[in-house]
């Protein structure tokens, strides 16, 4: 069984370890995208070492329909597959189902949607969201559940909500059926809950209310970053977190930038992910201490500094901005490769310096810090 240990609290922040069959995650952590089983910007499972990856996050919506999570379980699993032995995460499909699918139908049990591959048409409900991450055999397994757009109204929410409350009742009968198998990849697979409920404080209240008694493995806020404002989310997170299990991990889905991570971490949360350092990378865009940076802006031309100074990753050890900007304007794969190693191992960086300074008793200073730090940008 998984064992969350609360090690130090500063204001709301938490600071704990979580540990799992595939390891013991340091929270907060910030959770590297790699959607099907990859993460875009020809990064490897070994590179993800070198820059301090403690948890992979992939997608089941994606590896179901593509290649199919039956010839993942009947290779031996997502990590026998992309030869990973630390966490991963899978997201439930609900979400991307809702962002990337053709016509979809929700309905009680389910919903029914067409691939965005190849357009035919997918069932997909709680039972099997559960049956495909079973057979990815993840560490933490996510609910099925339905983001609501953030402009859905009040009464479409409340009955959104009320049906992924039962939705995730029939996941967790599931996950324990699957776990009691005797031929399933991950026996002790773990899983989130998900709260709901859009910019209604109260739904999402009561639902938070709702799921903390089902006792599951941890519990996630889903449903921000979906348009609304950094301070609604900033504030739903003020109201809900306190709803939640402190004894268990808590995860906010999806975001973000740096100074969402440093906010999110201040409203008590301990897992974070988003796609923003790959797809940035991918385009040229780099973190750096103070805000973001376009390579491809003609002043870097002659630029033979690495993107940050002092930085320890693969990138700016070894090659200046100059040569990363000709990479990408050449269009060199190894142009991304560089910048999404450099932004990932910012991100990671700036997770373990969070930890520090939470151990250290220094974790609003710290925030503060950095806040003005990007403030000033580049
Ligand atoms: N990723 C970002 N937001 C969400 C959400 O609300 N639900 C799920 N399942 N995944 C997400
Ligand atoms: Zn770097």
């Amino acid at each position: 069984m998984a064992k969350y240990t609360l090690m130090k609290t500063e204001g709301r922040a938490k600071r704990a370890q979580f540990e799992t069959v595939h390891g013991t995650i340091q929270t907060p952590v910030f959770m590297n995208v790699g959607t099907v089983g990859a993460i875009k910007g020809a990064v490897s499972t070994m590179d993800l070492k070198d820059i301090g990856t403690q948890v992979e996050l992939s997608n089941t919506y994606h590896l179901h329909v593509r290649t199919g999570d039956k010839l993942i379980k009947e290779f031996g699993g997502l990590h026998k597959f992309m030869v990973w032995d630390r966490p991963i995460l899978t997201d439930s499909g609900g979400f991307q189902v809702f962002s990337l699918a053709g016509l979809r139908k929700i309905k009680e049990e389910g919903v029914y949607f067409q691939s965005h591959i190849d357009g035919h048409k997918i069932f997909m409900g709680p039972e099997e969201s559960m049956q495909i991450q079973s057979n990815l055999g993840s560490t933490i397994a996510m609910a099925f559940d339905e983001c609501p757009s953030s402009v859905a109204s009040r009464e479409y929410v409340q009955k959104s909500v009320d049906r992924t409350t039962r939705w995730l009742e029939r996941c967790k009968k599931e996950m324990a059926r699957l776990n009691s198998l005797p031929d399933t990849v991950n026996k002790e697979q773990l899983l989130f809950g998900i709260n709901q409920g859009a910019i209604y404080e109260d739904i999402r209240i009561a639902h938070a209310d709702a799921i903390s008694k089902m006792d599951l493995d941890g519990y996630a806020v889903g449903g921000l970053a979906v348009g609304e404002t950094h301070e609604q989310m900033y504030h739903i997170l003020d109201e809900v977190v306190p709803h939640l299990p402190q004894g268990k991990p808590t995860y906010l889905m999806g975001v973000g930038t740096p100074a969402n991570i440093l906010e999110g971490v201040a409203r008590g949360i301990d897992f974070f992910d988003c796609v923003y350092p790959s797809r940035n990378g991918r385009h040229g865009h780099v973190y750096t201490n103070h805000g973001k940076m376009n390579l491809f802006n003609a002043k870097y031309e002659l630029d033979s500094r690495p993107i940050e100074e002092g930085c320890q990753c693969p990138a700016c050890q070894h090659y200046s901005r100059a040569y990363i900007r000709h990479l990408m304007k050449a269009k060199e794969m190894l142009g991304m490769r560089l910048c999404v190693l450099h932004n990932l191992y910012f991100y990671n960086h700036m997770m373990e310096e969070i930890r520090d300074a939470l151990d250290a008793g220094n974790f609003a200073e710290y925030k503060e810090m950095r806040l003005a730090g990007f403030a000033e940008g580049k």
